[in-house]
């Protein structure tokens, strides 16, 4: 979306019919947000931006060119980089998945991948088992194939509830599949614990549905060693989703998916349809800049310093807001989940937020069914210490105002 975008819906009377999805369909939050968020001297925890201060600018501009004086067929249109591919399937290894470079397919970011899958596995009004808050961008893919969806509790630390897919599984749910994010789930950032993780693929495999597994934040953990993606009870059972947006940059959009042969021989077709394929600069770009620069370091570089950057939103949300807001320590990734008593309003808080100079998700936009208005996501990666105590702080001030108006009502 560019800056310069104008609401195009004013611009003309609508003088033909869009589809009945199109035209139900409404602006997504982060669409939303991606505008707010851009006004000058907010503070934005709204977005799930990695931290641009860390991009690899200089070692990544090196690359660009390398591949440039090297074979003007990096401007080509091209089939997917082998070498790449090669190189993702060693990096799965970090994950506990072992594969080959067979098992890859390469996608424009991982957003692609969700919405190849969804074409792939699901026929319109499908079933299909979510957590029962969920990624906006994949709820935006499924819409517009109106599936009948079974949603299961989830929790900021332990992520999705396996019992209640046992259970749901009992009552006869058959999905089309289960989209899930085992490790630092957005928005809550909840961690499926280790010893339940092989249970809910064995569910999957005994009942005969396939697991999306999104591991968009799997390589980003703090408190201990990786736990085991999904993929690596399964190959035949779960499809793992990854990506260089949030280990190298997004704006790349390399993504990738890992999965059985039946299903990597359908997505090429699928893929061409959307967009012929992944940008090949980006891909050669990528791997001239992996041959040169071990991803452990820089992956290692982000672990400690969002880490430290964590930790000084943990320290200012414990100053500020401890008394009317409670939140997990996220093991992983990139975001915090706020909860605030039962009749409390995220959305009208932001309107009060905005006013101070501050942004945040209100957790709703989140939620497939029940809608709780009293959640809200933060990010921390994409701000200085300074900027994440100022933004808590005008956050505390917000919830003051709040508090004000709600008295005087
Ligand atoms: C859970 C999750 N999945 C997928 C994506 C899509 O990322 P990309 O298309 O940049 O790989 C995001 C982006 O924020 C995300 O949070």
């Amino acid at each position: 979306m560019s800056d310069t975008d104008t609401d195009s819906s004013t611009a003309f009377p609508a003088s033909f019919p869009l589809s009945a999805w199109a035209t139900l369909s409404q602006r997504s939050v982060l669409q939303e947000m991606l505008k707010t968020a851009s006004r000058p001297g907010l503070i934005s925890f709204a977005l799930g931006l990695p931290a641009a201060d860390l991009f690899p600018t200089k070692e990544f501009a090196a690359s660009v060119a390398e591949v440039l004086a090297r074979d003007p067929r990096a401007l080509q249109y091209e089939p997917a980089s082998r070498d790449l591919r090669a190189y993702v399937a060693a990096l799965m290894g970090q994950r506990g998945v072992s594969c080959d470079e067979r098992d890859v397919f390469v996608t424009t970011g991982s957003q692609q991948a969700l919405c190849l899958l969804s074409k792939l596995l699901l026929d319109p009004g499908g079933d299909l088992i979510l957590e029962e808050t969920v990624y906006p961008g994949l709820r935006s893919v499924i819409e517009p194939l109106r599936p009948r969806i079974w949603t299961v509790p989830t929790s900021p630390r332990d992520g999705i509830d396996v019992d209640a897919i046992e259970a749901l599984l009992k009552r006869g749910v058959r999905p089309s599949f289960l989209y899930l994010s085992a490790e630092a789930q957005n928005p809550m950032a909840g961690r499926i614990p280790a010893d339940r993780r092989e249970r809910l693929v064995r569910l999957g495999e005994s009942h005969r549905f396939p697991v999306v597994e999104d591991d968009a934040y799997g390589f980003l953990t703090y408190e201990d060693s990786a736990r085991p993606a999904l993929r690596s009870f399964s190959d035949g059972w779960v499809i793992y989703v990854g990506t260089f947006s949030k280990i190298l940059a997004p704006a790349l959009r390399v993504g990738w998916v890992v999965a059985p042969p039946h299903v990597l021989e359908k997505l090429p077709t699928l893929k061409e349809a959307g967009d012929i394929d992944t940008v090949t600069l980006s891909q050669r770009a990528v791997c001239a800049f992996l041959a040169s620069n071990p991803l452990e370091t820089h992956i290692a570089v982000l672990r400690r310093e969002y880490r430290r950057r964590r930790d000084v939103m943990m320290q200012a949300l414990d100053a500020h807001l401890s008394s009317v807001a409670t939140w997990s320590v996220p093991g992983a990734g990139i975001f915090v989940w706020l909860e605030f008593p039962p009749d409390f309003d995220a959305g009208r808080l932001l309107t009060l937020a905005l006013a101070r100079g501050v942004a945040f998700l209100p957790g709703q936009g989140f939620f497939m069914e029940r809608e709780r208005r009293n959640c809200l996501r933060l990010s921390f990666p994409n701000c200085s210490d300074e900027v994440i105590q100022e933004g808590v702080r005008r956050l505390a001030l917000a919830v003051g105002d709040y508090r004000a108006h709600s008295e005087l009502r």
